[in-house]
């Protein structure tokens, strides 16, 4: 059973979790996901994996109350324990080998665009972060990209924190300004990573991103996060979770991630009744 040693809300809907899992925490990198079970006979579901602590054998998790496991997950409190957290799972993130880079994250995919950040800082890579929330109140872990970066840029659409725009809008000014990255990183909705990959192609800048919002049960069995990548069918739980961003086809995966909602629906509804 693996112990829940912290909770926090990070805004309405998005809760940081502290999980006691020692060997998982021992070989967790960045880009790597666990897949969790509230209860005997519950979902399995795919988390990313946002910190470890190798020392304290802890790893935590972002998650966004979005559906029927999400909420019961939520339901749980410091003590409680998860039935099943298995992982590290998929391939982690190579930071190896960069001089500068920039990481796009949008809304709560910035959960998983910490550890990218921080890895690169760690190691001495030049990081600058540009992170996009619809709102202020939306806005997580801004102190901690601060910290672990040498710049973060912050965008909101209403404007009510940091500048109002888009993450392209950012990521586009930096580049026009002289900034040269070795590679771009986007985690967040896919349509912002479609725009992001539009965006870096033009000045033929690298770009990895993060398939980790289309996986469902995690395990290749599924077909859930299946995806066209350079015209080949790949699987994000798999093959993933990160792709040449220049190379997918978002139009497909966005059509393929919307033949979800309504069963998610039903599940939800059923989950509050
Ligand atoms: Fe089910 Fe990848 S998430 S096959």
């Amino acid at each position: 059973m693996f112990r829940i040693i912290k909770k926090k809300e990070l805004n309405p809907t998005v809760t940081l979790m502290e999980v006691e899992a020692p060997l998982i925490a021992k070989k967790a990198q960045p880009g790597q996901f666990v897949i969790l079970r509230t209860d005997e006979g519950g979902e399995r579901i795919p988390l990313t994996i946002a910190d470890y602590n190798r020392e304290q054998g802890t790893v935590t998790i972002i998650y966004q109350i979005v559906g029927a496991t999400t909420r019961i997950l939520n339901s749980m409190s410091v003590g409680d324990c998860l039935q099943d957290f298995v992982g590290p799972l998929g391939r982690p993130t190579v930071t190896e080998g960069k001089k500068k880079v920039a990481v796009v994250g949008g809304g709560v995919g910035c959960a998983i665009a910490y550890p990218v950040v921080k890895k690169f800082h760690e190691q001495g890579t030049k990081v600058h972060a540009i992170i996009g929330f619809r709102s202020n109140e939306l806005v997580i872990l801004e102190e901690e990209f601060r910290s672990n970066s040498s710049k973060l840029v912050l965008m909101s659409d209403d404007g009510s924190c940091g500048e109002k725009g888009l993450v392209t809008d950012a990521l586009k000014k930096l580049i026009e300004s002289g900034e040269q990255y070795d590679e771009v990183i986007t985690i967040g909705p896919l349509i912002m990573m479609k725009y992001v990959s539009m965006l870096t192609k033009q000045y033929g800048i690298k770009t990895v991103a993060s398939m980790n919002p289309i996986m469902i049960d995690g395990t290749g069995m599924c077909g859930g996060c299946r995806l066209s990548v350079g015209g080949k069918t790949q699987f994000a739980c798999v093959d993933g979770p990160e792709f040449n961003g220049h190379e997918i086809d978002f139009d497909e995966a966005i059509a393929r991630s919307d033949m979800y909602k309504e069963f998610e629906q039903k599940k939800q509804d059923e989950a509050c009744k």
